[in-house]
């Protein structure tokens, strides 16, 4: 599975109409897709006729629900791709997740523990560097900056730069980064000159294809369809053709089964080929056991063995499909799972960590 987010701060630049035509492009050349729309105004959802008030689940309720997995909230639509709608709640997840552990890596969590059956993901973020934009980037091996022709794209180029530094210090990933022109009306001299001063600026990094603007996107969108939906409009299915085999042709940079760089930051449970892998990050404990529902929370609850390369602490258990809460007990300290971050409050008013198989 592949993850895309498209990203940039720039409000406007094309973050929207290139998510919903790439992802049904990729449909388009037979893949299975999900569309995972991670901005508050919806715009991704609106696009494809889909209001948060039709569907049971939403991309906040991925989120922040525990229980709901990736398919659960993803709804399917004529055509075959998938989407996870947004809706305006989603504003308030900053603050309600303000100091949590492990917020930036929600959907990363949520893709890589029950990632469904898709060859990729498309995220559309919103034009901020917040903590969805984050939480994108977290989740994604690769990401699309579209940058329209305008004064402030221009403009806006050392920021981005200074943006994706920062971004990869902060996700501790390395990301393929690609700059899709878009919304480029290809005949004004002032297009041209603003392609060649972003080629400057990100040679490497571009995108040979180009989005040219053009009023039938408007239209598609405004008609709740990809533009693969529209009549006589062969050139602008092409553009979107082209871009999807453009990235294909790429490969994977970080395909999110393989990725051990993230799941090292991301030690909730897993599961692997024997069970469900428990990880503890405590170099210097000198014991961790395990306890919780399915030890009828013993003290002494399990073992666990220490990795005297990574300073981690690990145990494999064999559990049927269900709901299991836990904790840690580090050198006799009861804690719940840092990595975690699915919690429920316990009788005593303290968190344990919920599992769910
Ligand atoms: N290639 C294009 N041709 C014509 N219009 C376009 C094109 N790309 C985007 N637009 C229009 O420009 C406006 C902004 O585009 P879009 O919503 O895709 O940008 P965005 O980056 O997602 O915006 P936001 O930052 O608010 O999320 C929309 O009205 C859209 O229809
Ligand atoms: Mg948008």
């Amino acid at each position: 599975m592949r993850v895309i987010a498209i990203i940039n701060q720039k409000g406007g630049c094309g973050k929207t109409t290139v998510a919903v035509n790439l992802a049904a492009a990729f449909r388009e050349l037979g893949r299975k897709v999900l569309l995972v729309d991670l901005d508050p105004q919806a715009h991704a959802s609106l696009a494809l006729g889909v209001t948060a008030d039709e569907v049971e689940t939403t991309i906040h309720d991925l989120l922040t629900d525990p229980r709901v997995k990736t398919a659960d909230a993803a709804a399917k639509l004529d055509g075959g791709l998938s989407i996870i709608p947004s809706s305006p709640v989603l504003s308030a997840f900053e603050q309600e997740l303000a100091g949590k552990p492990g917020r930036e890596s929600r959907l990363l969590a949520k893709l890589s523990r029950n990632p469904g059956d898709y060859d990729y993901v498309v995220i559309d973020s919103p034009p901020s560097v917040g903590l969805l934009t984050f939480n994108a980037l977290m989740a994604s091996g690769e990401v699309v900056i579209p940058v329209d022709p305008s004064y402030f794209s221009v403009q806006g180029l050392g920021k981005l730069n200074e943006t994706l530094a920062l971004l990869e210090r902060e996700t501790k990933h390395a990301m393929t980064v690609h700059v899709l022109m878009s919304n480029v009306e290809r005949r004004t001299a002032f297009s041209r000159d603003v392609i060649a001063e972003v080629e400057r600026a990100h040679g490497t990094r571009m995108l040979k294809t180009i989005i040219c603007h053009s009023v039938r996107y408007k239209e598609a969108a405004y008609r709740g369809t990809p533009i693969f939906g529209m009549k006589r409009v062969d050139h602008l299915r092409e553009e979107f053709l082209a871009l999807a085999r453009e990235l294909e042709s790429h490969g994977p940079s970080l395909a999110i089964e393989n990725v051990d760089e993230w799941m090292v930051r991301l030690h909730g449970p897993r599961r692997v080929a024997e069970g469900i892998l428990f990880v503890f990050n405590a170099p210097n404990a000198r014991n961790v056991y395990l306890t919780g529902e399915f030890t009828g929370w013993s003290s002494e609850g399990i073992r666990m063995e220490k990795d005297e390369h990574t300073g981690l602490w690990k145990a494999v258990l064999h559990l049927e499909p269900g709901e299991y809460e836990y904790r840690f007990i580090v050198d006799g300290v009861w804690i719940k799972d840092p990595d975690n971050t699915d919690s429920v409050l316990n009788e005593f008013g303290q968190e344990n960590s919920l599992l769910i198989v």
